[in-house]
């Protein structure tokens, strides 16, 4: 595996889909061999991640176009500080989620998928490659529990969880496969290990 220059990979999946988890696989496996490997994620840790993960934790809800002018502000800044110059340095970037995410969330929430995908993929980077780590969206929220981690009752609930995967799994983008997220940690590791290796 060589890579010449920055390559963007964006890490996809319902809550509980073990994105996290295979991200930070990917990252030890590609550093492993040498290469230079950034991971980052979204919502960030910057003044629109915070915003957004208060109201998450809350419960509250915002409409979602303002969820949506949110997670775009917190990308936009993500992009601007951490993903572009990461590239520019020829640096492999991973991201636990990207702007998918937002199709699919506040897709889900009602507003047009189609839309937020086209103004995304003008506004924004491509990734060279998008992992959508799928799982039943019953299995992802069972993890969710099961780990206790912090319950985001806005985007935690089951109706919820699935009108989000219906939304991945009509996505056309030609950069993004899709990952069985079944089996052990390992298991998905090697099948998208192998993806990797195949296009990097
Ligand atoms: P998540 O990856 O679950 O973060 P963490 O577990 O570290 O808090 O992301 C938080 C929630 O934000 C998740 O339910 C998905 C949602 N989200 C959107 O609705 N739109 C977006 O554009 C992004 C990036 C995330």
């Amino acid at each position: 595996m060589t890579v010449t220059r920055g390559k963007l990979i964006a890490f996809e999946g319902v809550d509980g889909s073990g994105k996290s988890t295979q991200l930070q696989l990917l990252a030890a496996a590609l550093r492993a061999r040498g290469i230079d490997v950034v991971t980052t994620r979204e919502p960030t840790d910057g003044e629109h991640g915070r915003r957004i993960r208060e109201m998450a934790r809350s419960g509250e809800r915002v409409a979602p176009e303002t969820e949506l002018d949110w997670f775009v502000a917190d990308r936009r800044e993500h992009v601007d500080e951490v993903i572009a110059p990461a590239l520019a340095a020829g640096q492999v970037v991973l991201t636990d989620r990207y702007y998918l995410s937002s199709v699919a969330y506040q897709g889900a929430r009602g507003l047009p998928w189609q839309d937020i995908l086209a103004s995304s993929e003008a506004a924004f980077p491509l990734p060279d490659l998008a992992i959508l780590v799928e799982v039943s969206p019953e299995r992802g929220l069972e993890r969710v529990e099961a780990r206790g981690g912090t319950a985001e009752p806005v985007f935690e609930e089951i109706a919820f969880q699935r009108a989000v995967a219906e939304v991945f799994a009509a996505l056309p983008c030609p950069y993004l496969v899709r990952v069985s997220g079944d089996g052990s940690p390992e298991e998905v590791h090697r099948r998208i290990f192998e993806i990797v290796d195949a296009r990097l």
